[in-house]
């Protein structure tokens, strides 16, 4: 088995701290490669709570390799503090490896994405507010910092000036802000470059040899498909690669050592910042998937806009990624409804729409068509085989499984790590 994919399936937090960490204990390495740390993974394992942002969830499992690749954004500061943090309750975190090519999070990506969220108004996207669209502005502007840079002073010196000559005129002269000068990026960067030495690599190159040696490698996503600047919402998407196709750009992988792509999906839909998300709920029934479900930002601590399965975002998900099986979290959080609506269909402008529509004023204009399925009221988060769920509940799981493109091997019943039923392999 060579190598697998987690990706979120709808807008992000699906759980998929929760999936990589169940799998982790049959992977050699785990590797991010997309995004920064606008993702927020809770893991619980136990008594204990994790929240991971810029490392990978693997990293809390022992023996594995933890690996940041090229396609994620680095806040230096923000990664120290995860490191210590997770030194500090007994995690080894001295396996790490991070990209030379990883591009770098400096106070002017924050900075300017906090003013240009300002500046959009009723038009802005939500950000995390971390810097991320920014620097990956930077990268494919070919102006960014990566972490080679931090090595060589005369060079990080040139590309910080390179990057901040346009910026400054744009913060003083259109932001109104103060401009920022290169010496106190320069210096702040340096101060990091001898305690990263050590973790910088080819990470390409080292997971291309895990690899020939028969090792397993898991590819961690970060946000969701519906936030891939491709394939999601835009503009109301993140700025990198979310989807299963991001991890071989984003880590120097080929796309063929990629045998399975693991989708997670909620057994209801959540979403953070704006945009739109058609089975969004505004009344009782979304305090209740909030409420039970706990759906507040595990990085901004926003609540998270909840609504109803959507089956053809799951159908389009499966397509986009290549899902070989779906992980569906949070059975539980349904429990105590009555009637549980799926929606199957759109109607958009009188006309019924199976597919996500391409055109984004179609998408805006979509109303969802429901199926409505019988709740169950029993306790399930103690079952931990399929049969041990109520028979509504199975026949909900099972309405879903056909309407979503891929099989669904694994159902989660609680937070907690052993909290799920597997049905079938995610690995074979
Ligand atoms: P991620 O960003 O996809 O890793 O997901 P988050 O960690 O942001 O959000 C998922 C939340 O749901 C976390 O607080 C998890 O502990 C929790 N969770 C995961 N799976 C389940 C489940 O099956 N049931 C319940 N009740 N909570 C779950
Ligand atoms: P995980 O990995 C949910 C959303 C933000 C905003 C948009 C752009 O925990 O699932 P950004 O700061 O990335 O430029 O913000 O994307 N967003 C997420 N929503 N989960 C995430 O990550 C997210 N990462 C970004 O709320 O709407
Ligand atoms: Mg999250």
């Amino acid at each position: 088995m060579p190598a697998a994919v987690i990706i979120g399936a709808q807008w992000g937090d699906e759980g998929k701290g929760k999936a990589t960490d169940l799998l982790a204990g049959r992977i050699d390495y785990v590797v991010k490669f997309n995004g920064g740390n606008n993702a927020g993974h809770t893991v619980v394992i136990g008594d204990e709570k994790y929240a991971l942002h810029l490392l990978p969830s693997g990293i809390l499992t022992p023996g594995v390799t933890p690996v940041i690749s090229n396609g994620v954004v680095i806040d230096i500061e923000v990664l120290f503090q995860e490191l210590d943090a997770l030194s500090a309750r007994g995690v080894d975190v001295s396996r790490l490896r991070i990209s030379a090519n990883a591009h770098v999070i400096t106070a002017y990506h924050r900075t300017l994405d906090k003013v240009t969220e300002r500046f959009l108004g009723k038009r802005q996207i939500g950000t995390t507010g971390r810097g991320i669209g920014p620097t990956y502005a930077d990268k494919i502007n070919r102006v960014g910092i990566r972490m080679q840079d931090l090595f060589d002073e005369n060079i990080l010196r040139q590309k910080v000036e390179g990057a901040l000559d346009q910026k400054n005129h744009l913060l003083v002269k259109v932001y109104n802000r103060r401009a920022i000068a290169v010496d106190e990026i320069v210096t702040e960067l340096l101060s990091y470059a001898d305690r990263l030495r050590p973790m910088v690599v080819d990470t390409a190159l080292e997971l291309h040899e895990a690899l020939e040696r028969g090792e397993t490698v898991l590819f961690e996503g970060g946000q969701a498909t519906m936030l891939d600047v491709d394939h999601g919402t835009y503009p109301f998407v993140t700025s990198s690669s979310s989807t299963s196709g991001g991890a071989a750009t984003g880590s120097g992988i080929a796309p063929n050592r990629i045998d399975r792509v693991i989708g997670i999906v909620k057994a209801y839909t959540t979403r953070v910042g704006s945009g739109p998300f058609p089975t969004e709920l505004f009344d009782a029934s979304g305090d209740f998937l909030r409420e039970n479900g706990h759906e507040f930002g595990t990085t901004t601590g926003r609540p998270r806009r909840c609504g109803w399965y959507d089956a053809p975002i799951a159908r389009y998900s499966a397509r986009i990624n290549g899902v070989t099986d779906y992980v569906m979290t949070k059975l539980d959080v349904l429990t105590g409804l009555e009637t549980i609506p799926v929606c199957v269909a759109y109607d958009i402008e009188g006309v019924r729409v199976d597919e996500v529509p391409v055109s984004q004023s179609d998408f805006h204009h979509a109303t969802p068509i429901y199926e409505e399925f019988p709740g169950w009221s029993e306790d399930i988060s103690g079952a931990r085989t399929f049969e041990e769920l109520p028979r509504t509940a199975r026949e909900y799981v099972l309405a879903i499984e056909a309407m979503s493109g891929a099989r669904i091997s694994a159902i989660g019943v609680g937070p907690g790590r052993d909290a799920i039923i597997a049905r079938h392999d995610l690995l074979d």
